[in-house]
């Protein structure tokens, strides 16, 4: 097991540098492509661990899978798959065509900018800081860090630079599918996106999803179980946006990535995975990331088809 995991991580190590860093928001630009790092974590909170698996960073998409499991777990099932579908698009995670062309009544599905900005509009709460607050609590209950926060200057340049996610928002209220005011719940998500977290934190989420909703580290249910198999289900078709099919190939694990160089795994019955890598290939998942999770899968068998 030691070799394997010392292979994995230089495995990672190999590629960190190919790729780039995240720069269409300005903060994420000063990440080291040589900062690379994982965990992987088994259903009773044993983990091992490599590089820089401490290392914070934003968790930016991988908090899609957070809000996704708050949603169902505030309003359930039917009532969010109401207003976001279930199906993969193949088209870039912050793409307009993709419903503004293909599918305009709601988007197709909750890992996408779009998608994910109706789910976070969706939680509990009256306003905005009630909404964050549960987001940041909610995120604390899965990763058992009580400390959760998010990071003001990546969440600030993303605020001053997210045209792209404005123009979603506000499309999606000229056609209905957004409620309320598209200024608040973009800056709910900028601040989603800018929670930090590490590897441990991340693997810890995924040991949660893999178990079933059953925390690795305290043994209590903390989300419902079939909420856990709605979400499993969705990052392995869509959680690697445009990069899903191939992913599912190469290494069967669900899974769902960020452009601040995280990617969060889980195993269903067996573990949680988190890698970091913040060197991303053009289709925003980590480069490092990937080689690390599809060297894994394949010497500890792990892919579940
Ligand atoms: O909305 C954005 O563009 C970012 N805050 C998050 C995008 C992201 O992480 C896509 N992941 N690979």
């Amino acid at each position: 097991m030691e070799d394997i995991l010392n292979k994995a991580y230089e495995e990672g190590t190999k590629v960190a540098t190919q790729g780039n860093v995240a720069s269409y928001i300005p903060e994420l630009e000063k990440g080291n492509p040589e900062d690379v790092g994982f965990v992987i974590m088994d259903l009773k909170g044993n983990y091992k661990a490599r590089g820089q698996y401490l290392k914070s960073f934003t968790l930016q998409s991988i908090t899609k899978v957070i809000t996704l499991l708050l949603a169902l777990e505030d309003i359930g099932e039917e009532e969010v798959f109401k207003h976001v579908h279930m199906e993969p698009t193949g088209d870039p995670f912050n793409s307009i065509m993709s419903f503004e062309v293909k599918n305009p009544e709601k988007p197709f599905n909750p890992m996408i900018n779009a998608g994910a900005m109706v789910v976070t509009s969706l939680i509990h709460g009256e306003e905005k800081k009630e909404k964050i607050q549960r987001i940041l609590e909610f995120t604390s209950l899965l990763t058992g860090n009580l400390e959760t926060r998010y990071d003001r200057t990546v969440y600030e340049s993303e605020k001053a630079t997210g045209n792209r996610n404005r123009s979603l928002a506000y499309f999606m209220k000229s056609t209905g599918i957004m409620k309320g005011d598209p200024e608040e719940i973009l800056d709910l998500y900028f601040m989603q996106c800018s929670i930090l977290g590490n590897c441990k934190d991340i693997a810890t989420i995924g040991a949660v999803l893999a178990g079933n909703g059953i925390h690795p580290e305290t043994g209590e249910r903390v989300i419902r179980k079939e909420n856990a198999r709605i979400v499993k289900t969705i990052m392995t078709t869509c959680g690697m946006y445009d990069a899903s099919g191939e992913f599912a190939v190469s290494c069967g694990v669900p899974a769902k990535s960020g452009v601040g160089g995280g990617i969060l795994g889980a195993v269903p019955g067996r573990c949680g995975i988190g890698t970091f890598g913040p060197a991303l290939d053009a289709k925003g998942n980590s480069t490092a990331g990937i080689r690390m999770m599809e060297y894994l899968s394949r010497k500890l068998d792990l892919s579940i088809f």
